[in-house]
């Protein structure tokens, strides 16, 4: 039988040795996995706290997928890659339509890509063309992508720090989340070569390690971008459809722009940068060309399971699902876990939950011991103190228990 270990022998021999955690003990290699479950090469089950990073809403091999899979076993099968910008795919066109129907009215016009930082790149050449400036405010801890178009946003040294001298950051201010209005005045002061072309900010920041800000926060930055003739866009990749109880946060924010990707693919990917129209119209009427695209921007195979998934998400109502479990988990861990000295907080919304505890790196010892229970979880956090728990919106409530309670049980 191929066991774990001899897997990763083989995947350290043929791949860069940074892209994949190899863990010191009990290795693990996905091979099949059903909803909220997952099994390794070996047949060992693993229940699913992660959902692919948040990217399956639904869970693995979903019902969104099985019917689009069908659709190849026709006659006439759908299209699986049409040509993006030249000729597009009806699925392209649907998948736009659905995810502008569960929008905010004002978001009228949408560009898609494939992951979270290419729409937060296609948001920034936004708001550079629809303000014809070109500074930014950010915040600490946030994360937007690590390509390099967005890597100077995204907080992380570790990240950033190797490839500075690529990196155009003199056009940026970064500040506090949660930055009370004088602070981000001044920052935005700061930008005076370049002007402010936008505010980029997480609803929930996830990857810090679960952080809300003050209530009202993202509206008053929507305010203070606007009074400075720039925009505010919303990072909405990790929270959007569903993560944290909404669909989206950019009407309560009045966000200019707004950017979705993990859970909009329902674990394809594809991603998506929505706008004001006036805003998105900044950009100039295709002659031929996009002057912004890619060969499998938009692509096809993915509009059509994240169609069937932003369905599948309103139709059953799992953004509200979502937010009244999120609050049962809350108060189970909160109650089991109030005279626990390893645990400094408990907080999230919805099926975004973050479990800080007191000392640095203890989330990751604890995601190899969860491992080793049979249940996949991750740690968050610029120190990896604070469990991330998001699984899949639709996770049965007694797998859901189940792996909580093993969560409980490790952090006493
Ligand atoms: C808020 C946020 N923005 C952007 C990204 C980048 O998305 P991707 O990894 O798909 O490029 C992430 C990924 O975790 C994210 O959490």
């Amino acid at each position: 039988m191929t066991t774990n270990a001899d897997l990763m022998t083989r995947l350290k021999a043929v791949e860069c040795r940074d892209s994949t955690y190899k863990p010191k003990s009990t290795p693990l290699v996905f091979a099949r996995a059903k909803g909220s479950v997952v099994w390794d090469v070996e047949g060992k089950s693993y229940i699913d706290l992660c959902a692919g990073f948040g990217a399956l809403p639904l869970g693995h091999a979903s019902e969104a997928l099985l019917a689009v899979t069908r659709e190849f076993e026709n006659a006439e099968p759908m299209v699986e890659h049409a040509m993006g910008d030249v000729y597009p795919s009806e699925e392209k066109i649907l998948f736009l339509e659905t995810l502008r129907s569960l929008m905010p009215d004002s978001y009228k016009l949408g560009a898609l890509a494939l992951s979270g930082g290419q729409a937060v790149e296609i948001a920034l050449k936004t708001a550079m063309l629809a303000t014809k400036n070109s500074g930014f405010i950010v915040f600490e801890n946030a994360y937007h992508g690590l390509d390099f178009g967005v890597l100077p946003l995204t907080a992380r040294e570790d990240f950033r720090v190797p490839f500075k001298n690529y990196l155009a950051e003199d056009n940026i201010v970064r500040l506090p989340y949660g930055a009370s209005k004088a602070i981000v005045s001044q920052g935005i002061s700061k930008l005076k070569s370049t002007g402010l072309a936008a505010i980029i900010a997480e609803p929930i920041q996830g990857r810090a390690g679960v952080n809300s800000p003050p209530a009202g926060w993202l509206s008053m930055l929507s305010d203070i971008a606007h009074e400075h003739s720039g925009l505010l866009i919303l990072d909405e990749v990790f929270t959007g459809f569903g993560r944290i109880g909404t669909l989206s946060s950019a009407g309560e924010a009045n966000a200019d722009i707004s950017c979705f990707g993990k859970a909009i693919g329902g674990g394809f990917p594809i991603s998506a940068c929505f706008a004001k129209k006036h805003i998105m119209n900044a950009w100039p009427e295709s002659s031929g060309e996009a002057i912004h695209t890619g060969t499998f921007f938009g692509h096809p195979f993915s509009a059509a399971v994240g169609r069937r998934t932003l369905l599948a998400i309103k139709d059953r109502d799992l953004a509200q699902r979502s937010k009244s479990l999120g609050e049962t988990i809350k108060f189970r861990l909160r109650e089991a876990l109030k005279d626990s000295p390893l645990v400094k907080d408990i907080r999230g919304e919805g099926l975004f939950i973050g479990i800080e505890y007191t000392s640095p790196g203890f989330a990751a010892v604890l995601m190899d011991r969860l491992r080793e229970r049979g249940v996949i979880a991750l740690p968050s956090g610029a120190t990896g103190s604070v469990l991330s728990i998001t699984p899949a919106l639709n996770i049965p409530e007694d797998v859901l228990f189940e792996a909580i309670g093993h969560v409980i049980e490790i952090s006493k």
